[in-house]
């Protein structure tokens, strides 16, 4: 382990890079703030930042006519059993690994702890983590095969996500299938390009984005266990949508072998509710890419066909799947991983280096740094894009209330439990205004989907006004 540098050797490397007020308050500290704090510093990228933020600062975004709407893969194609057959196969045969990255700060929902702990299905209250362990299990038990789940944490909540794991007894998993590993911080800086401090003996840090799984992924070692034992694909996913397919052979299937996909990195995507959704849609510029509703010029997020339907509608849903090999071609690079860096201007309590006091401000006054995963498509070869069905796959909770919240998220769980008990041939009782009149909550290890439920049938009615959990 390389040992800390010495005060004098990080004074030198503070004047260097014009950021002297980290250690403002060194006087007032005991041995052990020092010892924080210079290790602190040690681990911050100072010599990167400036170049960093400009990059981030020039990030160019695609002009309007070098836009071009993108053709996904519909679940219905005529050929999906064949390429299902080909998912299957992989997945039997043990070259798939589940990823999940939960090291986001989750503040919009405002849960206390790590956003997997939250209570989110209808019935049972399910935390997020264990929705997605039993998806994984039903799975292993259905291909009878050890799928291997890699769990991204941050720094802020790494050790309450493992007690989470250790409490739950790994979900009834083998303890050695689940590999849990922190992403990477970066600082946060003032518009001035100064590391804020978030004490006096602490800098400000932030996670560097979901883009930062893939450099975290080889520095905790993940890539050399995965090609050790045959891991050739991981099925990426965030922590936030419990209605996901964690393993879908579909997915795999075209993701290895659709004539345009070289296995690189496959996303999926939901049709636009609407042209004034706030969502990123896939486009291509040229190169497949996935364009944020705040960048997206009007004539672009508005454009209509002529038949009606919106031009650029594949919705981004944050689901894809990423080849091992180029997750280590992408990682080749001196600072972890070749995305850019996208900066968010955010409001971020800091102490003021001229007072020592501690500021909470009212407008925005920082500037994180972060990368995102699906910048990666860009630079993937035939990236392909699967369109699947919202109530199917996405129910995602961000907020605590309205749009994108607990409450939206279960009603959208329970839509699509009913789907699948009527596709079932199981009776559900509704209102007269076709809503159902229950509420029902099916475990991933009771069906993983409506042909489970029709080869087993779990009742022939759902009583009215129940709450059932199956
Ligand atoms: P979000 O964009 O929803 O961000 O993350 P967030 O930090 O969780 O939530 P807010 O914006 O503070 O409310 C989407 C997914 O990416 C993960 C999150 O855990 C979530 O699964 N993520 C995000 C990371 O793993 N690391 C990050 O640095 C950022």
């Amino acid at each position: 382990m390389p040992t800390t540098p010495t005060l004098a050797e990080t004074k030198q490397r503070l004047e260097r890079t014009g950021q002297q007020h980290l250690i403002a308050f060194w006087e007032t500290l005991d041995d052990a703030r020092r010892e924080q704090l210079l290790g602190a510093i040690a681990r911050l990228p100072l010599e990167h930042l400036g170049s960093m933020m400009s990059q981030a600062a020039s990030l160019s975004k695609p002009a309007a006519a070098d836009i071009r709407p993108v053709r996904p893969y519909l679940r219905t194609m005529a050929d999906a059993d064949k390429y299902r057959a080909i998912g299957d196969d992989l997945v039997r045969r043990g070259k798939v690994a589940a990823f999940i990255v939960a090291g986001g700060q989750g503040t919009r929902l405002g849960w206390k702890g790590p956003k997997g702990t939250f209570p989110a299905t209808p019935v049972a209250g399910k935390p997020l983590f264990r929705v997605f362990a039993e998806q994984i299990l039903a799975a292993e038990r259905a291909y009878g095969v050890r799928i291997p789940w890699f769990v991204m944490t941050s720094e802020a909540n790494h050790h309450e996500t493992e007690r989470f794991f250790e409490d739950n007894r790994w979900f009834g998993r083998p303890r050695g299938d689940t590999m849990l590993f922190v992403q990477g911080m970066l600082p946060s800086v003032s518009t001035a390009g100064a590391v804020l401090l978030d004490q006096a003996w602490e800098p400000a840090i932030n996670p560097d984005g979901h883009g930062g799984s893939l450099k975290a992924l080889r520095q905790a070692g993940a890539l050399d266990h995965m090609s050790a034992s045959g891991i050739e694909h991981l099925c990426y996913f965030q922590v936030d949508n419990p209605n996901v397919h964690v393993i879908d052979p579909l997915f795999l299937g075209l993701h290895v072998a659709a004539p345009d996909s070289s296995a690189e990195m496959s996303s999926k995507s939901v049709l636009k509710r609407d042209v004034t959704e706030k969502v990123g849609v896939f486009v291509k510029a040229p190169r497949l890419m996935v364009l944020e509703y705040s960048d997206a010029p009007r004539e672009v997020s508005e454009a209509r066909d002529p038949d009606g339907s919106i031009t650029y509608g594949e919705g981004s849903i944050a689901i894809h799947v990423i080849g091992v090999d180029f997750i280590r071609k992408l990682t080749d690079h001196p600072l972890g991983s070749v995305l850019p860096w996208h900066r968010a201007i955010k409001k971020v309590p800091f102490v003021d280096p001229a007072t020592g006091t501690r500021a909470e401000p009212a407008e925005p006054n920082a500037i994180k740094l972060e990368s995102f995963v699906f910048d990666a498509l860009a630079e993937a070869e035939g990236p392909i894009v699967l369109r699947t069905d919202r109530v199917e796959e996405f129910a995602p909770i961000k907020n605590a209330t309205g749009e994108d919240s607990p409450a939206t998220s279960r009603a959208l769980q329970v839509e699509r439990a009913v789907r699948w008990l009527r596709e079932a041939g199981v009776r559900v009782p509704c209102h007269a205004n076709g809503q159902p009149d229950c509420t029902v909550e099916i475990s991933p290890l009771t069906a993983r989907g409506p042909e489970d439920l029709r080869r087993n049938p779990p009742q022939k009615s759902i009583a009215a006004g129940s709450e059932t959990l199956l």
